[in-house]
């Protein structure tokens, strides 16, 4: 049982919020706000209780230094305008600045701390700093469910230190997603796409014999195919996780779950006149050309393997979506999801796009999970350290 944002004297107090704000930017300006409105709900029960909000997250990867393009302006202004409210930025997590600012802070007032991986000893979940952030508030309440796979300083450190909740969008995560970890009624498919190859194939490792089948697109497929030998030509592949591709391969060989790899992809090259397009077999993709998204074989394929299923987890698009026409694969997969009437988890901001821009946001059988990666860790059975350290007992 997890300790809930309820079960927290919050009333008047200074409340550490880790949020996942990790969102696309599109010239300055946040482009998805999914993410934000999912916190939407956390924020007005803290704000119907009089607290004072201090809002953590990071954004982007920028490794403990600081890089403007990833800091949080953009981010607040969108919230402000959602909660239609000031939300003041400040352009540190610590220092005096900060101590001041919090000080002055009335009940009902929102502030936003800068991106926290600007701070090596985020990622390091380095104690002190972690000590030094739970010094800002009363108590910390981690509605963060996509960052949930990472035991950092703010996910993870500072529930140390303060007394600790859930959120509510974590804990509606949680129940949801464990309707797919206990007994989840088969066949129980996973669709497996995106550019963060590393995170996808390890967890993907986590599902063989979980699910039934895998239907797999996107960077992860062509890391796939080319530790199969395939000629997948400039197609985005982590050559560093060929190893770990093989090894996918004959343990999902072993436990004899399915591993569907697209048969045929849509492919580009730039040329003088500007981009060139195709289809091409997946297993032979010419020198120079890219694949962008699965081919219309594979499509109608994937469509029909979706309508047999009872159970569908799914992280990651299957193409370049938000590059049209490579959003075909990615969309078309989606209706059918929500027309077969099955049980489904999206995962992943990039899919949840996707699938707004489809229309599909409100299909009554789809949870459209914040997470990416912590929404495969979790379902593939892993402990995720910022949510066990919120159990009780
Ligand atoms: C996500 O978008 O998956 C989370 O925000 C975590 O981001 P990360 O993969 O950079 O840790």
């Amino acid at each position: 049982m997890l300790r809930i944002l309820r079960e927290l004297d919050v009333t008047d107090k200074r409340v550490l919020v880790r949020v996942d704000y990790n969102v696309p930017l599109q010239d300055g300006h946040v482009a998805d706000d999914t993410r934000l409105r999912e916190s939407l709900p956390t924020l007005e029960y803290l704000l119907a209780h009089r607290a004072k909000i201090i809002l953590v997250s990071h954004l982007g990867r920028p490794k403990g230094t600081v890089v403007a393009e990833l800091r949080l302006d953009p981010v607040a202004q969108r919230l402000s305008e959602l909660l239609e409210r000031p939300v003041t930025k400040l352009n540190e997590c610590l220092g005096p600045a900060v101590h001041r600012a919090i000080s002055q802070m009335q009940p009902g007032d929102i502030i936003l701390l800068e991106n926290v991986r600007f701070y090596p000893q985020e990622e390091a979940n380095d104690e002190a700093f972690a000590r030094e952030l739970a010094q800002l508030a009363d108590c910390y309440v981690n509605d963060a469910f996509g960052t949930a796979h990472r035991a950092h300083a703010s996910t993870y450190g500072v529930a140390k230190f303060l007394p600790a909740a859930a959120g509510l969008l974590l804990e509606r995560e949680v129940t949801m997603l464990s309707r797919a970890t206990h007994n989840p009624p088969r066949p129980f498919l996973a669709i497996v796409g995106g550019a963060k190859i590393a995170d996808k194939l390890g967890v993907l490792k986590d599902l063989i014999g979980r699910v039934d089948a895998f239907l797999i697109g996107g960077g992860v497929a062509f890391t796939l195919l080319q530790a199969q030998g395939a000629r997948v030509g400039s197609s985005l592949v982590d050559e560093r996780m060929l190893d770990e591709a093989r090894q996918c391969l004959q343990k999902a060989r072993e436990h004899k779950t399915e591993i569907i790899l697209p048969h045929d992809v849509r492919i580009v090259r730039e040329s003088a006149g500007g981009w060139e397009h195709a289809v091409a077999p997946a297993h032979e993709i010419p020198d120079g050309w890219q694949g962008w998204d699965i081919g219309p074989q594979t499509g109608a394929l994937f469509q029909e393997r979706v309508a047999s299923a009872k159970t569908i987890v799914w992280a990651g698009p299957l193409g370049r979506f938000e590059r049209p026409p490579f959003d075909a694969g990615t969309r078309e997969v989606a209706q059918a999801i929500a027309r077969s009437g099955a049980f489904a988890i999206i995962g992943g901001g990039d899919t949840a796009a996707a699938l707004q821009q489809s229309g599909l946001a409100h299909a009554q059988n789809i949870h459209f999970s914040t997470g990416g990666g912590a929404t495969l860790e979790f379902l593939g059975g892993r402990k995720l350290p910022p949510i066990e350290i919120l159990r009780k007992g």
